[in-house]
């Protein structure tokens, strides 16, 4: 699919949910890339998880902020708060949107069903209106939306691995059916207001302050207190397991190339709309996973040496909601952006470690 470049420098760049973990680790990424213009982050804040970590990734963000050259923003409030994200986008006019703002997680959405829908459909709604209205005026307004969507979205599918071709019209949760949803009505902004957007499906994203609620976090806290992980459908999973690093770089080359703007023979817009998998490519066996997580606390410290792996282990069944395989298919991205993910697991989860250990363990 032919891409419109777009410039970042001099630019002013929203992302939501920054200091959200992907977020954060975006945000300090323009910080790099950028010698100009604005990073606006836009966060609630919400306790969800520990809302500690994310005031430690906003105080890296802030610090980092200090030596650059590119300036920044932060907005504590809800995507669901229609006339706060309207007031944002006339203040700043933002060119180019990332919606990472959503209520994540699988399990949670079984007993927070409303969390789904107040943050993933009706703030992502007001992000559309808000890039729609962006053009008002004859506006240049929104260059390049980009949003999370989720390898949930492909729910029990059997077919592997998952391309963005395949039919997903099967979820098995609220929040797979919440992300789908995005992508829809996504697809009607782009057809009706030639808002360009490329939703991103990622694949189990991990790394250092990651989120607490994530399985590689919540195994290490509760092996952390000599406790014992629990390794669901019987350790028969597989999990395409892609590093934060990865992500970013994905989500960074996206956001420089948005689907070109096209009218089709009826005189209307070719909604200039993609979607791509962000995904290592690479499933890993959960005991493997687990296997090797542990090897990696030991080494940092976190574990002692001697520690008994088989002991602090317990097999379970599969919980509601979850999927025993996920498995991207990221050729699309690589054919359209050049790149894939690469980073090993040992590698990202040795970064993990090193840096619970630090964080934790000081
Ligand atoms: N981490 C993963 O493995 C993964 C996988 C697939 C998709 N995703 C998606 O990627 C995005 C980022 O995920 P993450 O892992 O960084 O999660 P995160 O929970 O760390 O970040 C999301 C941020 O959004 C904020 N937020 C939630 N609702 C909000 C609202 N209504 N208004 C303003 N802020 C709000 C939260 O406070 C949080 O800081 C999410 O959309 C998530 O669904 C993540």
């Amino acid at each position: 699919m032919s891409k419109a470049k777009v410039e970042l420098n001099k630019k002013i760049i929203l992302v939501t949910g920054s200091p959200g973990f992907i977020g954060a680790n975006l945000v300090m990424r323009l910080f790099k890339e950028m010698t100009s213009g604005t990073v606006i982050s836009f966060d609630n804040m919400n306790d969800y998880y520990d809302p500690k970590l994310k005031e430690y990734r906003l105080g890296l963000i802030e610090e980092a902020a200090k030596d650059c050259p590119v300036e920044h923003v932060f907005i504590k409030g809800s995507l669901a708060d229609k006339s706060l994200v309207d007031e944002v986008f006339e203040k700043y006019k933002p060119a180019v949107v990332v919606n990472l703002a959503a209520q994540a997680g699988v399990r949670y959405s079984i007993e927070h069903p409303e969390a789904y829908v107040d943050s993933n459909i009706v703030g992502f709604f007001n992000i559309l209106e808000a890039c729609r209205h962006s053009y008002d005026n004859g506006a240049t307004g929104v260059e390049h939306l980009v949003y999370a969507s989720s390898s949930s979205v492909y729910g029990g599918n059997k077919k592997v691995p998952f391309s963005v071709d395949d039919k997903v019209d099967n979820p098995v949760s609220l929040y797979a059916a919440t992300k789908k949803s995005n992508e829809l009505f996504a697809h009607s902004y782009s057809k009706l207001y030639n808002i360009p957007s490329t939703g991103l499906r990622f694949f189990t994203v991990y790394g250092p302050a990651g989120r607490p609620d994530m399985f590689y976090f919540s195994a290490t806290n509760n092996l952390a207190k000599d406790g014992v992980i629990k390794i669901f459908n019987y350790g028969d999973m597989k999990r395409d397991f892609t590093y934060i690093d990865d992500i970013v770089e994905g989500v960074y080359r996206v956001m420089k190339g948005a689907p070109e703007r096209a009218t089709g023979e009826d005189g209307l817009p070719i909604p200039p709309y993609a979607v791509y998998n962000i995904g290592g490519g690479t499933p890993e066996n959960l005991l493997d996973y687990v296997g090797t997580l542990q090897e990696e606390l030991v080494r940092a410290g976190v574990l002692p040496d001697d520690y008994d792996f088989e002991a602090h282990r317990q097999l379970v069944g599969m919980q509601p909601g979850d999927v025993p395989v996920t498995y991207a298919d990221s050729k699309a991205l690589e054919e359209d952006y050049g790149f894939r993910p690469t980073i090993d697991i040992r590698t990202g989860l040795r970064s993990f470690c090193e840096w619970y250990k630090e964080y934790y363990c000081r």
